[in-house]
């Protein structure tokens, strides 16, 4: 089967089309046909030797890619059987092994995919769907909260933004403003604008903040909580100076994780399934065009979610 492997090359990790046999699944797990995949930011984080790099480092051949959508081809788990349209973020933190025709998944991290959404939707609804879910999740927010968004337009945030809004929370957030028109249509009630405004001197009395910058920005997030307010934050190696700043204010704050589980992609899919979620897909490539997707990501030259379509 056609795969993608980072091998160590002129002192640095270099992606290589290659043919690979197709994985041997194992007991609790299923074979799937990839027929779209999703890059993030931690992929390219993990070919510059960071991101996941150490968990992965002594299990070659080494395959980047943890978001899939695809068709089970073979199971030795109940949960699915072959034939079945799955989608789901495989093995994070640890191996992914998603780019590549087949993948060997753990049944316990994927859900059906909805009918009526496409591969590539729902490849596009995994690792940064996850990530906001997950923090919604663990802060509890609840209907009538006041929730804000930081980097509202962002892979995570515009997950968070739709997200809270499903929840029946109030939902600020700050967005460049290109974004707004769109963020307003798929739920943010009241947005700023990062480029002119500094969000601490227009909006106070958040139940929730999401940090999706870290640094300086996490420690200003916990000025806009009310006392019962909660922060979390997703960047890491950012510093911990927000821990301080929290711990001085008497404030919940906690550093949050993003990890599979098939039961939380349920929770997605069943989102997607009443258009309540949509992914913001910036860029679709091919499969072929992966090596190239890394280099304009090496350059900086791509932002927003990016899914990859496989030919049938
Ligand atoms: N802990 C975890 O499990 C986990 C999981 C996923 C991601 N992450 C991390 O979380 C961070 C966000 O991830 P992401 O995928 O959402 O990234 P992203 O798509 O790049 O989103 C970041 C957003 O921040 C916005 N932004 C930039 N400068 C800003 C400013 N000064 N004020 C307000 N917004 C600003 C950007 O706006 P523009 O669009 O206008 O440029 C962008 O929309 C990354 O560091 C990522 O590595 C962590």
């Amino acid at each position: 089967m056609k795969a993608i492997v980072m091998e160590p090359l002129a002192g640095r990790n270099q992606l290589q089309l290659r043919d690979l046999p197709r994985p041997a699944i194992r007991s609790g797990e299923v074979l799937v046909q990839v027929k779209a995949l999703s890059i993030n930011p931690v992929d390219h984080k993990t070919l510059q030797g960071k991101g996941q790099y150490e968990n992965i480092k002594n299990d070659p051949p080494l395959v980047l890619g943890w978001d899939i959508a695809g068709v089970v081809v073979e199971s030795a788990a109940t949960a699915f059987k072959a034939g079945d349209e799955v989608f789901g973020m495989i093995n994070f933190p640890g191996h992914g092994k998603a780019y590549a025709a087949y993948v060997a998944a753990p049944a316990q991290h994927l859900a059906l995919k909805p009918t009526s959404v496409s591969f590539e939707i729902a490849a596009g609804t995994a690792l940064s769907a996850l990530t906001a879910y997950q923090a919604i999740r663990k802060a509890a927010v609840r209907a009538g909260e006041r929730v804000f968004v930081q980097g509202a337009a962002g892979e995570v945030g515009f997950f968070a933004v739709q997200m809270a809004k499903a929840l029946g929370a109030y939902v600020v957030g700050t967005a460049k403003a290109e974004d707004e028109a769109l963020l307003k249509a798929r739920g943010l009630d009241e947005w700023i604008n990062y480029q002119t405004t500094d969000f601490e001197q227009v909006t106070q009395d958040i139940d929730f903040a999401l940090d999706t910058l870290g640094a300086e920005a996490a420690v200003k997030a916990l000025h806009i909580l009310k006392p019962t307010g909660r922060l979390i934050t997703i960047p890491s190696g950012k510093g911990e100076a927000w821990k301080a700043e929290a711990e001085v204010r008497g404030l919940q704050a906690d550093f949050l994780f993003v990890h599979s589980s098939g039961e939380d992609m349920q929770v997605l899919a069943d989102y997607l399934a009443k258009g309540l979620i949509q992914p913001r897909i910036a860029h679709m490539f091919t499969f072929d065009e992966i090596i190239q997707v890394h280099e304009q990501m090496e350059a900086g030259t791509l932002s927003g979610k990016i899914v990859v379509r496989l030919e049938s």
